[in-house]
């Protein structure tokens, strides 16, 4: 008689461990889901640790500012990377706070030949540049530069005019 009642009470006590167990976890789940992490932070998490760690981003922290990163995640995204175009936004202007110099925009000519060569050249060369583009004015390159993007080149956004500016002047007459 003893044997058999410490069985029937050491069921609910189970039981009690388990439900409380679940409930606990349950309730994690729900307040991770509303304490969202920065964006740019989540992107960088799904997009950039499918091949390497983060470990090699510090060593640009002194010299690298959004448009080299924008640069760096265009080369990532000839590899393979999965990113968005307003994706690159986000994560190149993270990644210059969080892992660069805390520059941002501004872009010279020089960055401008590094996002035209690592947008523009993972579907055709760039010699498309002087042999298709004869008598292209601003309103051409424009035309192109989008119909590109719709395409798939991941130029963001706000370096669209300037690279309209940069082809009229380095392809364009
Ligand atoms: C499809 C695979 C792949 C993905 C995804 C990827 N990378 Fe890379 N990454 C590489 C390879 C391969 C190298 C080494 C070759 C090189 O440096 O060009 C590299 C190198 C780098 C380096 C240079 C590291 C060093 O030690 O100098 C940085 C910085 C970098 N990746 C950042 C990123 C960022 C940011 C993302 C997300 C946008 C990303 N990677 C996503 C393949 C990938
Ligand atoms: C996803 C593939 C892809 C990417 C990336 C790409 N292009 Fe193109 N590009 C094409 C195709 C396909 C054509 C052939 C014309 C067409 O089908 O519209 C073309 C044609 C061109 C031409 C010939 C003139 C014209 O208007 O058709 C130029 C110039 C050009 N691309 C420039 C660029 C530039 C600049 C970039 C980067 C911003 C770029 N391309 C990125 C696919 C691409």
């Amino acid at each position: 008689m003893g044997k058999h009642s410490g069985v029937f009470i050491l069921f609910p006590v189970l039981a009690l461990v388990i439900f409380s167990g679940c409930a606990r976890s349950q309730a994690s789940t729900t307040s991770l889901g509303v304490a969202e992490p920065p964006r740019g932070a989540a992107i960088l998490q799904r997009a950039c640790t499918v091949c390497h760690n983060l470990d090699g981003l510090n060593a640009y922290a002194d010299s690298w500012g959004q448009t080299e990163w924008r640069s760096m995640i265009g080369t990532m995204i000839s590899y393979g990377a999965v990113v968005t175009p307003a994706e690159v936004d986000v994560l190149s202007e993270y990644l210059a706070v969080n892992y660069g110099t805390g520059v941002l925009g501004a872009t010279d000519n020089a960055d401008m030949a590094a996002l035209i060569d690592s947008a523009c050249t993972t579907c055709h060369g760039l010699d498309l540049l002087t042999t298709n583009t004869a008598g292209f004015t601003g309103a051409n390159f424009r035309e192109t530069v989008v119909r590109m993007i719709q395409y798939g080149a991941p130029v963001p956004e706000d370096q669209v005019e300037p690279m309209v500016e940069y082809l009229v002047e380095t392809y364009g007459g």
